[in-house]
């Protein structure tokens, strides 16, 4: 199956983005054919005015995929703004789409009200899901791995598909699904979601040190004063960070000890620190042998794959629009 699914550079991915889409490229390159991409015009729709390096930021969100495990050698790597039949699309796509679609999206109005600080009513992100629209259908993506937030826009997609559909004419794209990923979503270390810009996050290039440091500090049963006290796991962010990463025998001991009060949470933290680097340590090592040509180069190979199968995309859109035409 044709998957394609992007990620916004824009900074170092953390244990969140691990857990909620990256262990599920990571799962899904072995047996799809799957196409990731830096969505690097997306991320200026809500951080245009932040001088962002966006050069360097795609080169080390490359590096931090192929550091966790994405395998350039399965997967197709490229950079959105490499492959300019992303912006043609997208040109054609927004004329054709109803503008009640885009000011009606929830993501859209939820997105509005949160990043209230930033100024985004701009048509770049009022559109959004148009160029997402193009990202997908560009390449034939028959499923699109997303989160829930994403939903109201692969539905935009396949509306905006069957529209292009219905007035050119002509089948020449995909409908794409959805694949929705599943996750437990992993709560920050002061129990918000995690994100860098609340500073709980716990990085995928944290050293041990820098892990542990933030571990120590994390919040646990707050009704827990000594260490012989019963605790309550399920109150406790650390107990959540076990149930995501450590093994089953771990989790079933932390959960009977605490609730015993035989364990104490710095002893708990310790454990919980060591499921943290036993799936770190191996991307740190991957990331290591990682240096920038290196990453260039699979981007670049990347971009010129992505281009041909774009362009072949454009040719029967371009006929479709410009001549009627759907034999090409
Ligand atoms: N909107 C997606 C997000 O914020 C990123 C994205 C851009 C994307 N284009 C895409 C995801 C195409 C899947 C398919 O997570
Ligand atoms: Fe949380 Fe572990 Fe302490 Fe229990 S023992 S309160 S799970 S840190």
């Amino acid at each position: 199956m044709r998957i394609v699914s992007g990620m916004r550079p824009t900074g170092r991915l953390h244990l969140g983005h691990y857990l909620g889409v990256l262990k599920n490229w990571i799962a899904l390159q072995n047996d799809h054919d799957c196409h990731f991409f830096v969505a690097d015009w997306h991320a200026l729709s809500t951080s245009y005015e932040e001088k962002l390096n966006l050069k360097i930021l795609g080169r080390e969100l490359v590096k931090d995929w192929i550091a966790a495990g994405i395998d350039p050698e399965k997967a197709t790597l490229f950079v959105q703004s490499a492959v300019k039949e992303h912006a043609e699309l997208y040109v054609l796509l927004n004329m054709i789409t109803p503008l009640g679609w885009l000011e009606r999206n929830p993501t859209y109005k939820d997105q509005l009200e949160q990043m209230r600080h930033k100024e985004i009513h701009t048509a770049g992100f009022l559109t959004y899901p148009v160029l997402q629209t193009a990202d997908i259908v560009l390449y034939g993506a028959e499923a699109v791995p997303i989160g829930e937030d994403q939903k109201p826009h692969l539905e935009i997609a396949r509306e905006i598909v069957r529209r292009f559909h219905h007035l050119f004419g002509c089948e020449v794209f995909t409908e794409p699904k959805e694949m929705l990923t599943e996750t437990a979503r992993l709560p920050g270390l002061d129990g918000r979601k995690m994100s860098k810009s609340y500073n709980n996050a716990i990085f995928l290039t944290d050293t041990p040190e820098e892990v542990w440091a933030k571990l120590k500090v994390a919040k646990t049963d707050t009704q827990r004063v000594r260490r012989n006290d019963p605790g309550n796991p399920d109150v406790c962010l650390v107990f959540d960070y076990h149930k995501a990463l450590s093994e089953d025998t771990v989790v079933e001991r932390v959960n009977a000890e605490c609730r015993a009060g035989t364990i104490g949470c710095f002893e708990c933290k310790k454990l919980c620190a060591q499921s943290i680097d036993r799936l770190l340590e191996p991307m740190r090592e991957r990331r290591e042998r990682l240096d920038d040509a290196t990453i260039d180069a699979i981007v670049e190979a990347g971009n010129e794959r992505a281009k041909k199968e774009a362009a072949a995309t454009m040719e029967k859109v371009n006929a479709a629009v410009f001549e009627i035409s759907c034999d090409v």
